[in-house]
């Protein structure tokens, strides 16, 4: 869980944020061979989960239609998360994407 930095308005000191992101930059096989400031040319920040549910498409150029598709084109860096999603039953894939559409 990320948390917010010191300040004197104690609603916002050192506070938990929810979300669901490392807002890091990562190889994770999506991207486009540009190097841009910090990212080398094929990472790409990780986005906030939260509020998954009111955007679509997916990923920095929109090439995935569902959240289904999104987590298929995780790869590289990422390939264990895929990989996860592809060892859950029918009953845990399905509370998992009801969880991400909540978000
Ligand atoms: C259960 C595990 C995971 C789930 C459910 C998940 C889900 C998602 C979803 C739904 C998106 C699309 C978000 C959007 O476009 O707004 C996304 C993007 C992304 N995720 Fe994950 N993710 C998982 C694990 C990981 C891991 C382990 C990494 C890094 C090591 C990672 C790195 C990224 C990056 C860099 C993007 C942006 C890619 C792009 O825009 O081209 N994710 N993830």
């Amino acid at each position: 869980m990320l948390h917010t930095g010191p300040s004197t308005n104690p609603l916002f000191d050192r506070r938990p944020v929810a979300l669901y992101a490392d807002l890091l930059l990562h190889d994770v096989g999506t991207g486009d061979g540009i190097a841009q400031a910090a990212a080398a040319a094929n990472e790409v920040r990780t986005p906030a989960l939260w509020g998954l549910r009111f955007r679509r498409p997916l990923l920095h150029d929109g090439r995935a239609p569902t959240v289904t598709a999104a987590i298929e084109a995780h790869a590289e860096e990422a390939a264990l998360a895929r990989a996860g999603f592809h060892a859950l039953d029918q009953a845990s894939r399905a509370a998992l994407l009801a969880f991400l559409g909540s978000l």
